[in-house]
């Protein structure tokens, strides 16, 4: 791991005081360049993850570091710089009457000057692949473009870490893969975390590690690949597992060797491929 940029621990929440414990002694870090992916059943405590990840929320036991610093009411202002978050609905992310107005919302209430924040709007929504939109009033257009835009306008503050809590969830395939698309470019082009709260399978691929929630505590930490390979333990939290995991199963039962466990539909062909050719 680069250097770590979120630390969580051994933090434990409950939304009341004698309420259930909604995530239970939670540790795990996160490097400066490094892309996560935190899956899990509904209720498992994702959200609340990343509520605390930006001090919306505070922990009653353990503790949460940001770049080195402890998120407390004390530091929540400046710890909000660093993190951008993108939530699941679209619709509820709009402030701005256009494109341009909305990337420039979240710096003016920072008091950027207008020059800057006119470059960072040229730049950000180039960087999301929405730069002909500027003009354009939000409910034109489609999911995935908005969600584009979202994107923009949390990156026009400089974060340091991006958090995408089921931002693909309400899209269609075609909104899901803009929405991939862009991430995993903007995090090869620039120094950025990401962190995606997801059930797709295609995200889940892509990233460098992921962390699996259950009833609150973290299950499992590993590459996409290992964890894909833990099929029967997954669906007995109540996840899905790839299909092209569940083939690749069925094909080693068979006796078919495997060299490692796909990641998708190319990896396992490239394999059969290569089996093939030798015999
Ligand atoms: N504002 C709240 N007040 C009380 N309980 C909540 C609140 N938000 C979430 N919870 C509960 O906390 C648990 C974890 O929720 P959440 O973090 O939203 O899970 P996930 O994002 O994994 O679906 C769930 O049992 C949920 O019902
Ligand atoms: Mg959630």
């Amino acid at each position: 791991m680069s250097n770590k940029l979120i630390e969580f621990r051994n933090v434990s929440f409950r939304y009341s005081e004698n309420g259930p414990w909604v995530l239970n002694d939670v540790s795990f870090q996160i490097g400066e360049n490094e892309w996560v992916a935190i899956i899990g059943h509904n209720g498992s405590g994702k959200s609340t993850i990343a509520k605390l990840i930006n001090g919306l929320l505070f922990p009653q036991e353990g503790e949460i570091l940001i770049a080195g610093k402890k998120v407390t009411e004390d530091t929540v202002w400046d710890i909000r710089k660093e993190v951008g978050m993108v939530f699941q609905n679209p619709d509820n992310q709009f402030v701005g009457a256009t494109v341009q107005d909305d990337v420039a919302f979240g710096m003016e209430n920072r008091g950027v000057p207008r020059e800057e924040m006119l470059n960072q709007i040229d730049s950000t929504l180039k960087a999301v692949g929405m730069q002909d939109y500027r003009m354009t009033e939000p409910h034109r257009l489609s999911g995935g473009q908005k969600q584009r835009v979202a994107i923009a306008s949390v990156l026009a503050i400089s974060p340091k870490v991006l958090v995408l809590d089921e931002a693909t969830a309400m899209l269609d395939p075609n909104g899901r893969k803009e929405i991939l698309k862009t991430v995993s470019q903007l995090q090869s082009k620039q120094e950025l975390a990401l962190i995606t709260i997801t059930h797709d399978l295609d995200e889940i691929a892509q990233a460098d590690r992921v962390i699996v929630m259950n009833e609150g505590e973290r299950w499992m930490e590993s590459e996409p690949r290992n964890v894909f390979s833990k099929m029967d333990e997954l669906r007995e939290i109540g996840l899905d597992v790839p299909f092209v995991a569940i083939l690749a199963n069925e094909l080693k039962k068979i006796g078919v060797s495997i060299s490692k466990e796909p990641l998708n539909h190319e990896e396992l062909l490239e394999d059969l491929w290569t089996l093939n050719s030798k015999t």
